[in-house]
């Protein structure tokens, strides 16, 4: 064993970076050893609705939200074998199943990134040089159990053994097959680091939920992890970024993959030309906690770069309650369900019925009812009736309440909407999206059952005579209108083409998260109203027929 480098002392890096860009978020980049899968789509309308919700709160457009490939490592290398071409065809062709499926959602996707390209290696071998130069690498002779599908060595103290076909393997924790390995290889002085890396997550509580944070220091306090692998013998692992000085090594998958986020901000440059540090949110799954939240922040303090703010996690998509794997063949595909449930109304599904803490089920039966349930019938109907020609003949949206309880139940609706952007808040800055839609279908709900009791389409006929429908017709409109317009605003980073279209019916131009408040005006006797024209009754979202 030789050391390459003298430890140098790392500082709390405490400085002030340029910044170009208000918010930068990420998610992480998909294996291209097979097509995208539902769970990928998950994680990126996850972050997708972070950013844009950050954006509505921030009132710029100006963030950075990078997703992207992970090309290289012997996953990706056996599986072109498999299909008998060439790692780089097999990358080019598997990289553009994602670009291309994630161009058809929308997104607000800044940054596509593989690491196949030029300006990413050239960071992967300036970062590998300058955790030499910080004295972090060694060489050693490492021996252990290597697990192909998660591109880890794993500890022997996971590692069991199975018979399948009457031939005993060695499998990990996760029953993946794991084989022993040992070689030469460069070393990271993870050991150095681990300290600060659990004071880290002990104080700052970077993860959410945080339950992953307190499970990942349960485990740290077990078992520490000790020096990591960064590299594979050429002989081993060809298909890689090749160690600077060395032909005959290849950088380690996960040192070049977490680099990712480097590249994308600029690297290599001088760290204050970084287009924006540290990454504000990271979003991951769950089964990647480890790569994000230990080796990435030790990669981080070896390179004295900040760590990032925010880590959210996510549980995984089930189907019939086992993990979706290609090799039990139970994969959902995307572009089937796109199909089926439109873009828009499988991401509101993902988005609506999902947790980060557990994991969910995919249902289809469920998936269909919820999107007829909720965005055709409860969000959808009460735009297109309150737009209809036969109830809103003169195209009006009132913008004062008269002074009047009438109807009964107003004021409830009123207060409620007042209350709904705050809480919108606290639960998407979580990506607890589940309950804040579930607090914005209620609203929506509650104005239904307003409208049903109200009858407006008998109202209509008798507003010339009756004064007493007059008030509670325009009332009605009027706190009907408001729902649509602030429930439209909050469900921008749950159905972002869904409540354009609505905002854009209803003529509504201020669209940010602080408009999301009641902005009727309560001391008029006289009706005071602005005029759509076209305001005729739109459709916000088809039926699906089961
Ligand atoms: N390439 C690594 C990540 C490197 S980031 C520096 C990787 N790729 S992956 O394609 O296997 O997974 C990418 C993301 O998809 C992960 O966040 C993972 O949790 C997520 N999902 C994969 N299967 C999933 C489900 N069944 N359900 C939800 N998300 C899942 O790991």
């Amino acid at each position: 064993m030789y050391i390459t480098g003298i430890i140098k002392q790392v500082s709390p890096a405490i400085r002030s970076f340029t910044r170009s860009a208000s918010y930068f978020i990420t998610t992480p980049i998909f294996y291209v050893n097979s097509s995208p899968h539902i769970g990928h789509v998950h994680t990126l309308f996850l972050a997708d609705a972070l950013n844009i919700y950050m954006r509505l709160k921030l009132g710029t457009d100006d963030t950075i939200f990078s997703t992207g490939t992970d090309e290289h490592g012997i996953k990706i290398q056996t599986a072109a074998e498999v299909s008998g071409m060439q790692c780089s065809e097999f990358c080019d062709l598997n990289s553009a199943k994602f670009s291309r499926l994630f161009k058809k959602y929308n997104t607000t996707v800044t940054d596509f990134i593989r690491t196949s390209e030029e300006r990413h290696v050239r960071s992967v071998q300036s970062i590998w040089n300058k955790l030499i130069e910080a004295g972090f690498v060694y060489k050693s002779t490492y021996s252990g159990w290597y697990c192909t599908s998660d591109e880890v060595f794993v500890p022997e103290s996971q590692v069991a053994t199975k018979v399948i076909d009457g031939l005993t393997i060695h499998v990990d924790g996760n029953d993946n097959k794991v084989v022993w390995s040992s070689e030469d290889n460069y070393m990271f002085r993870l050991s150095e680091l681990e300290d600060r890396v659990f004071e880290w997550l002990n104080k700052k509580r970077p993860i959410l939920p945080r339950k992953f944070n307190d499970e990942l220091i349960n485990q740290m306090e077990k078992a520490r992890i000790g020096d990591i692998s960064i590299s594979r013998p050429k002989s081993r692992l060809e298909w890689g970024i090749e160690v600077p000085g060395d032909s005959s090594q290849t950088i380690y998958v996960w040192l070049d993959a977490l680099t990712n986020y480097l590249t994308v901000a600029g690297y290599p440059c001088n760290d204050q030309l970084l287009r924006r540090w540290p990454i504000d949110c990271q979003v991951l799954g769950k089964d990647i906690i480890k790569f994000h939240a230990i080796y990435w922040p030790a990669f981080l303090m070896a390179l004295s770069l900040p760590l990032p703010t925010k880590l959210v996690c996510h549980s995984h998509w089930l189907v019939d309650n086992l993990k979706m794997s290609k090799s039990r063949g139970n994969v959902i595909d995307p572009w089937q369900e796109n199909k089926l449930l439109t873009q828009e109304g499988l991401r509101y599904y993902m988005l609506r019925a999902s947790t980060t803490h557990s994991d969910t089920d995919y249902n289809r039966t469920q998936a269909l009812r919820r999107v007829n349930a909720e965005l055709a019938d409860t969000y959808g109907n009460l735009l297109s009736r309150s737009c209809a020609s036969a109830i809103n003949p003169e195209q009006k949206i009132p913008i004062n309440i008269l002074n009047s309880n009438q109807p009964a139940g107003i004021g409830e609706l009123i207060d409620r909407l007042d209350k709904l952007g705050q809480s919108c808040a606290e639960y998407f800055e979580r990506a607890d999206f589940y309950k804040g839609v579930d607090e914005i279908m209620s609203v929506l709900r509650l104005n239904n059952r307003l409208y049903e009791d109200s009858k407006p389409w008998k109202l209509i006929k008798e507003v010339k005579k009756d004064e007493q429908a007059r008030v509670t017709y325009h009332n009605l409109q009027a706190v009907t209108f408001e729902t649509l317009r602030i429930c439209s605003i909050l469900l921008q980073p749950i159905t972002p083409m869904i409540s354009k279209i609505a905002l854009n019916h209803l003529e509504v131009t201020e669209r940010l998260w602080q408009d999301a408040r009641v902005k009727l005006s309560f001391d008029g006797t006289r009706e005071a109203h602005r005029v759509v024209s076209n305001l005729t009754s739109p459709v916000l979202f088809r039926r699906i027929k089961d």
